[in-house]
């Protein structure tokens, strides 16, 4: 249960482990994995240019143009959301579309709506009811032996805060995250994850821009691995405001979903 605790454990960490069991992600790893193996020219059918709000869509290591990953990330990605007919994505996902995805956003929703309750920021929990609807970026990492770089300091995914509301792994997540976090000195140090089989979240910008600093957003990256040889993925839920909404961001006025990507953006 999320109860007052999970909100001050928030607050004082940046993370929190939930006391809930991972989801069953299996259903999803398997639609990804085939579409992941799919040749080229299919994905790039579905390239996130073809989409143009929020992440929607995919992209793949080397790509120059894509807002959801830099260049040298050792990382293809997939993502899909509420905000498109589901009729828009690629066929490997339309039997979790229909059916898991809503449980799971289910879950998820209720986790959010319970954290919120509890963290009791003005004017929030209205906003995010109004406002918020889901998308899951599905991350593929490839083994690292295929490269023969290595993504910014030396990592496997360069290190950014994400765009959401709340980020989180409803089925777990592998070994290798790593979180900024603050250490007993109040010097910044990055804290590795370890495997972890219980759901976990962590606030993202649009958390940092409405409590106006108050909840930050986790700035997290992942590390090499020690096996060069293993493929990693991994399945990371964002709460998001809809597409052309209008909401009152408290210290900065009117604002709307697209401005609120921009402002976004500009932190790279
Ligand atoms: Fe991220």
């Amino acid at each position: 249960m999320i109860d007052q605790q999970c909100a001050d454990l928030l607050k004082s960490r940046g993370y929190l482990v939930t006391s809930f069991a991972a989801l069953d992600g299996s259903e999803l790893l398997e639609s990804f994995r085939t579409f992941i193996h799919q040749v080229r020219d299919y994905q790039l059918r579905f390239l996130q240019k073809r989409y143009g709000y929020a992440y929607d869509g995919f992209s793949y290591y080397g790509q120059t143009d894509s807002s959801h990953q830099a260049a040298d990330d050792l990382i293809s990605t997939f993502v899909f959301s509420e905000f498109y007919p589901v009729d828009r994505y690629p066929e490997e996902f339309q039997g979790f579309l229909k059916g898991g995805w809503h449980n799971v956003v289910e879950i998820v929703r209720s986790l959010e709506t319970d954290l919120l309750t509890q963290l009791d920021i003005p004017g929030l929990l209205d906003f995010y009811r109004q406002n918020a609807g889901h998308m899951v970026s599905n991350n593929y990492y490839p083994p690292q032996q295929q490269f023969t770089t290595t993504a910014a300091d030396n990592t496997r995914l360069s290190a950014h805060p994400d765009a959401s509301l709340f980020t989180v792994f409803p089925f777990g997540i592998d070994k290798e995250l790593e979180l900024q976090v603050v250490g007993e000195c109040g010097e910044s140090v990055w804290k590795s994850v370890d495997a972890v089989d219980s759901i976990l979240l962590y606030p993202g910008y649009l958390m940092e821009m409405w409590s106006q600093g108050a909840l930050k957003a986790m700035n997290h990256r992942v590390r090499l691995s020690a096996n060069s040889a293993a493929e990693r993925f991994t399945f990371s839920f964002f709460s998001l405001p809809f597409p052309q909404r209008e909401f009152e961001m408290p210290g900065r006025g009117l604002m709307t979903s697209e401005s609120y990507f921009s402002a976004y953006g500009a932190l790279f």
